[in-house]
């Protein structure tokens, strides 16, 4: 592998493997590092759940923190192979604001008492083995997955909005500063050159996707 240049630092293939262990443990087992923003559910009060929404719930916050633990992994796996510097640059700021759904999720999952999933590191490393991938496939693919990766993750917190409480503000505010965000992450990725995915493509993404939800919600 090369030396890799971002901005004007240099760094070497063993600065590639601490950086991105570095990376996956704080996702995994750290705080994540936020933006100047501010969690949207932070000011809104707290809600009666009963029992059975409250499990609903926190097990629906899981598979969104488990999504963003994937979206982390993506992006850091995009980053390291992607071939042109500015695509990394563009990518960066959203790769941030994805720390920031990490980080809003993971509170939320604390304030309903519920914990993060087991299988994180498994789905951490399978993210980011894709995102190397479509890195080394070429620019217009990485984009191009991260465009179609973002509309999922739009449709499917959709569903997530038409099944929590309407009086869970602090939930809902979450997602729908999230869905927000994917929009215009999808938009950025789209416009920076990103490719349509061949729909075999786009149906194995939705298919690991369900898998990823289905097992999520309960492990
Ligand atoms: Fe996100
Ligand atoms: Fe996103």
């Amino acid at each position: 592998m090369s030396i890799q240049t971002t901005n004007t630092r240099r760094y070497s293939p063993l600065d590639d493997v601490l950086i991105s262990a570095d990376h996956a443990l704080r996702t995994l087992f750290g705080r994540p590092q936020t933006t100047e923003r501010t969690n949207p559910a932070a000011p809104l009060p707290e809600t009666e759940l009963r029992e059975d929404q409250r499990k609903h719930v926190a097990r629906l916050m899981r598979i969104n923190h488990t999504g963003e633990v994937c979206a982390q992994a993506l992006y850091q796996g995009q980053a390291l192979t992607a071939k042109l510097p500015e695509t990394r640059q563009r990518m960066e700021r959203s790769a941030e604001e994805e720390n920031d759904h990490l980080a809003w999720c993971e509170t939320r999952l604390e304030e309903l008492g519920d914990r993060k999933s087991l299988l994180n590191p498994l789905w951490y490393a399978g993210a980011f083995a894709m995102g190397a991938a479509t890195g080394l496939a070429g620019d217009k693919w990485s984009l191009g997955f991260v465009v179609e990766t973002e509309h999922q993750v739009e449709s499917h917190l959709n569903t997530h909005l038409e099944q929590i409480p309407t009086h869970d503000e602090k939930s809902r505010a979450i997602l729908e500063q999230m869905k927000v965000d994917e929009i215009k992450h999808a938009q950025i990725a789209k416009s920076a050159g990103g490719a349509d995915l061949p729909s075999p493509i786009r149906f194995a993404m939705k298919l690991t996707s369900r898998i990823m939800t289905r097992t999520v919600y309960w492990v």
